[in-house]
């Protein structure tokens, strides 16, 4: 089962507003034009955007929960919008499809997901079966920041307003750093209290990996794929490792 089915309560209640990278996404999409895949979709953050403006986009997710929340809001929106959106749940890693795509891409660490280079790999050779000859593969994967992963474990408690009641949510992070294996272990929950005063706990567990920059090359070399492209944000500034942010533009090799 995937982890994200106990996280897909409230991804949205932390995530759904999340807008800086939407305009990289709908930037690529004009240069490439549709049809659009994106890998990892969760409950279509980046998905909506795209369709709303006109990119025929298919999202595909392992978490049939974070889709049925994206099919929810997509029963929302005007027919049109609906008619440019397939939903797919299935696993990036060895997804195949008969249709290709001029843009394929994974926001927000999604990637990160795949834990060994054994999935990594698997993933960009399933993509590259599906990407067209001249299309776009674009990846954000964060940069790993020394400070940071000094930290073996690290717990953070912040309160975010709640979008819905407009009390103050309590987010509770505790991740704990496997520095040999380049993982962690993220445990997260969200205490919300409800109009009856009982304050409700949401919690979820998931896994990432870190891939350091060189790394990411050699791992898109090897799917046989060339680097068009490393940002450092989503402006396109060019990658420093110190804004945190890996953003890669690839095309078949
Ligand atoms: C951080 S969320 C990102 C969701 C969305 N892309 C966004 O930017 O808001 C990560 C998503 O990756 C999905 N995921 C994790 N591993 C996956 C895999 N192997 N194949 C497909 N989806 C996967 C999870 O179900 C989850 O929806």
């Amino acid at each position: 089962m995937s982890e994200y089915n106990a996280y897909s309560v409230y991804y949205d209640l932390l995530w759904g507003d999340k807008q800086e990278d939407v305009p990289f996404y709908l930037d690529m999409a004009r240069e490439t034009g549709s049809p659009v895949c994106e890998l990892a979709c969760g409950t279509g953050r980046v998905v909506l955007p795209l369709a709303r403006a006109g990119f025929e986009v298919t999202g595909i997710d392992m978490s049939q929960a974070m889709l049925d929340k994206l099919q929810a809001k997509l029963d929302r929106e005007p027919r049109e919008v609906q008619a440019r959106v397939a939903l797919r749940c299935a696993d990036m890693r060895d997804y195949r499809f008969s249709q290709k795509f001029n843009l394929v891409f994974c926001a927000f660490n999604s990637f990160l997901h795949l834990l060994t280079t054994e999935d990594q790999l698997a993933c960009l050779a399933s993509v590259r079966e599906y990407l067209a000859d001249d299309g776009r593969l674009a990846l954000n994967v964060f940069a790993p920041l020394y400070d940071r992963l000094a930290n073996k474990n690290e717990t953070l408690v912040r309160t975010e307003p709640d979008p819905e009641t407009g009390r103050d949510l309590v987010v509770t992070n505790i991740t704990q750093r496997d520095p040999a294996n380049q993982t962690m272990d993220a445990f997260q929950c969200v205490d919300r209290i409800g109009d009856d005063g009982v304050v409700r706990r949401y919690p979820a567990r998931f896994t990432l990996c870190w891939i350091h920059n060189r790394e990411m090359h050699l791992l898109l070399r090897l799917a046989g794929y060339e680097v068009a492209a490393v940002y450092g944000g989503y402006d396109r500034k060019p990658y420093d490792y110190v804004s945190g942010v890996q953003l890669f533009v690839a095309r078949k090799a």
